[in-house]
């Protein structure tokens, strides 16, 4: 590996609904630019917020948590094992077929997968993810990953580099799975939360929920308001993301409300895409 393949900056290794990459510098003057003591990303999914936030150092602690147990893993995996990980892939990369992708697929149905180790859950996890239809992470109700396969002529299936500047990343990084309410037991005046929840859909048809076995519905936006509300009250800096829709506009409507756009699905039908407007929340009282 050469140099600069060795400092390339970390970015997220997966590909992730709701991704925040490409809103990044649109977030950037809402974000803290002074040091401070800890971070908190309770929804974290592939962490492009995280990762460009820690490239510029500002805090003395990150905890990353969420409820997908297998994301979880994987981070843990890649921060403390990465050079297994990376041997893992190779292995699947190798191998990759439609075969080779629904026996990995599989793999969950065993009763005794949870216990596998780390490493192997991790490579599973990054292979499906970079071979499935639209890089989806859908389980069905039995908690069982059940995406197609995609078609891609020549799948990334993994980045040596990339995955290296992960882990470098992620030392000394929390990480926890865990719902977004357990933030409240953790987070104190002066930190920063960041809240990047599974969005309000823009219509009833639209399905933007189902991440995990149990779907993210009105009940849990207003226990997420509740939450943003406490950690602001107690002096957490804190930052949501959501559709800008009249439930959302209606649960924050006393704090700071700020509008970006971004490009995103807008309908069903594969490949329709347009500009639509976000919001980012701000713990600030008006
Ligand atoms: C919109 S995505 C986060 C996207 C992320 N910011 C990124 O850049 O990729 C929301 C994440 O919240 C997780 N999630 C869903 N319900 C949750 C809950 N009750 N508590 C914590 N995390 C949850 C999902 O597994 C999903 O990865």
């Amino acid at each position: 590996m050469t140099d600069s393949q060795n400092t390339i900056p970390a970015k997220p290794f997966l590909k992730w609904a709701g991704g925040k990459s490409q809103l990044l510098a649109q977030y950037a003057r809402f974000f803290p630019t002074e040091p401070m003591r800890a971070y908190f990303e309770p929804f974290v999914g592939s962490g492009a917020v995280f990762f460009h936030l820690r490239e510029r150092a500002l805090f003395e602690q990150y905890t990353l948590s969420e409820i997908n147990t297998e994301l979880i893993t994987c981070y843990e995996a890649v921060r403390d094992h990465v050079g297994v990980v990376i041997e893992r892939l190779a292995e699947h990369n190798a191998h990759h077929s439609r075969d080779h992708y629904y026996a990995v697929r599989a793999l969950d149905r065993d009763p005794a997968w949870p216990t596998t180790p780390s490493t192997e859950r991790a490579a599973r996890l990054i292979y499906l993810n970079k071979t499935c239809y639209n890089g989806l992470w859908r389980v069905n109700s039995k908690g069982y990953f059940n995406v197609p396969m995609g078609r891609y002529k020549n799948p990334d299936i993994f980045n040596e580099s990339r995955l290296r500047a992960a882990s470098r990343a992620l030392q000394h990084v929390t990480v926890a799975a865990r719902p977004f309410e357990a933030v409240l037991d953790h987070a104190g005046p002066g930190d920063c939360v960041y809240f990047d929840p599974p969005y309000v859909p823009l219509s009833a048809t639209a399905n933007f929920t189902s991440y995990a076995a149990d779907a993210f519905g009105e009940h849990q936006q207003r226990q997420l308001a509740g939450v943003f509300a406490a950690l602001a009250a107690r002096g957490c800096r804190v930052l949501l993301s959501n559709s800008d829709t009249p439930l959302v506009r209606d649960l924050y409507a006393h704090f700071q409300i700020e509008t970006v756009e971004a490009r995103r699905q807008i309908n069903s039908k594969a490949g329709k895409r347009g500009t639509i407007h976000e919001v980012l929340v701000l713990g600030n009282t008006i």
